[in-house]
């Protein structure tokens, strides 16, 4: 494992392809952008069917804890009370967990969101990078790898699907390894879980719960609402409890609480969405492979990693791509990614589409 300096704490997002369009001089115009990874179809219509009944509690400060979000929590993974906490997107358990536990040594599957490395050192952690590989195509380390991480450290985050590489760790192999180093905790990020078609065979959250893991929950990805901020954790009670003494007040906004519940009755929705990503996945998957030069790796969410070997920079490529309209999220800034990766969202079938051509126009030259 890699020791991580703890230098890097700016922001890494995608989603402002205004930035791209000045860092790379195109004159701004309106793009499909590729960069962020939310539903594509868009929220669920009650959210604007019922908005007007959502904002019938804003003169009132909402409940201390996100319990509307907790309820929903609680009904979709059939978990008790003290099992769930709702927060404000999944960023806030993101920081709180590292501070909380007060975990001193860390170990991080990269490469991986970044903010697990910024929540984990601005808690006073020392990071460990253990890697997935292109030579392996970023595929899942074995529970040996794993357990070596995790032998060295008090706590191991790991993004499951992972962000950027979509690398799918098994229940099975994630069990096994909780159950190794049950004085240690596993961190969970399943911020893109809801998406695949096995979540309730897979997801770590469902019951019976593993004592020492800890389960991160977003639903502003899969409901398409990063603007409103719905997330959550479910873990042991006695890890919720301390998590609890250490939350800020109010953090869910009366909305968002009002909302999260009524999202239990999105059944098509939800169904549509994941029949949806699988199938554009694999024929978005097949088209891209087919563009000499694009190297696009196995994937088990709704992004694609890829990677542009044809030329030696990857700017005249997100140049010639904005120019056609489209955003891509350049990916060189996840340590292990700096030669020519770059990751895509999969969107609607006239999106992916426009992507696909866009790619096959370049390569027409
Ligand atoms: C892997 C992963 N986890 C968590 C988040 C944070 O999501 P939110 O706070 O909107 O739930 C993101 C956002 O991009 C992400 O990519």
């Amino acid at each position: 494992m890699d020791t991580v300096s703890r230098n890097d704490l700016q922001h890494h997002h995608g989603g402002r392809p205004e930035r791209d369009f000045a860092r790379l001089s195109v004159e701004p115009a309106p793009v499909v952008d590729f960069s962020v990874n939310l539903n594509p179809l868009g929220c669920p219509d009650l959210v604007r069917s019922r908005w007007s009944e959502m904002m019938e509690g804003i003169d009132r400060y909402p409940g201390l804890e996100g319990e509307g979000i907790a309820r929903y929590l609680q009904e979709r993974l059939d978990l008790p009370e003290e099992n769930v906490l709702g927060s404000n997107g999944s960023t806030e358990m993101i920081y709180l967990i590292p501070r909380a536990l007060g975990l001193q040594r860390v170990g991080i599957v990269s490469p991986c969101y970044h903010d697990y490395y910024r929540a984990s050192v601005l808690a006073g952690a020392e990071v460990h990078r253990v890697r997935l590989s292109p030579d392996t195509e970023f595929r899942p380390l074995s529970a040996d790898r794993l357990s070596a991480a995790l032998s060295d450290a008090d706590a191991l985050w790991l993004g499951n699907p992972n962000n950027p590489t979509g690398t799918f760790f098994s229940r099975d192999v994630l069990s096994e390894l909780a159950a190794r180093f049950p004085r240690k905790r596993l961190i969970v990020d399943e911020a893109f879980m809801p998406f695949d078609e096995d979540w309730e065979k897979e997801s770590l959250a469902v019951p019976p719960l593993l004592p020492n893991v800890l389960v991160i929950h977003s639903l502003t990805k899969f409901y398409g609402l990063a603007g409103l901020r719905l997330g959550g954790v479910t873990a042991s009670a006695e890890v919720i409890e301390r998590l609890r003494r250490f939350k800020e007040p109010w953090t869910v906004n009366s909305v968002s609480e009002a909302l999260a519940p009524l999202l239990l009755e999105c059944g098509d929705y939800d169904t549509e969405t994941r029949r949806l990503v699988a199938d554009e996945r694999s024929r978005l998957h097949a088209a891209l492979e087919n563009v000499d030069g694009l190297t696009v790796f196995p994937s088990r969410a709704n992004f694609l990693l890829c990677r542009w070997d044809k030329e030696p920079e990857l700017d005249p490529l997100l140049r010639r791509l904005l120019a056609c309209g489209i955003c891509v999220r350049d990916c060189r800034n996840f340590p292990g990614l700096e030669a020519g990766y770059f990751r895509v969202a999969v969107r609607t079938p006239e999106d992916n589409d426009l992507l696909v051509e866009g790619l096959a126009s370049l390569d027409r030259g």
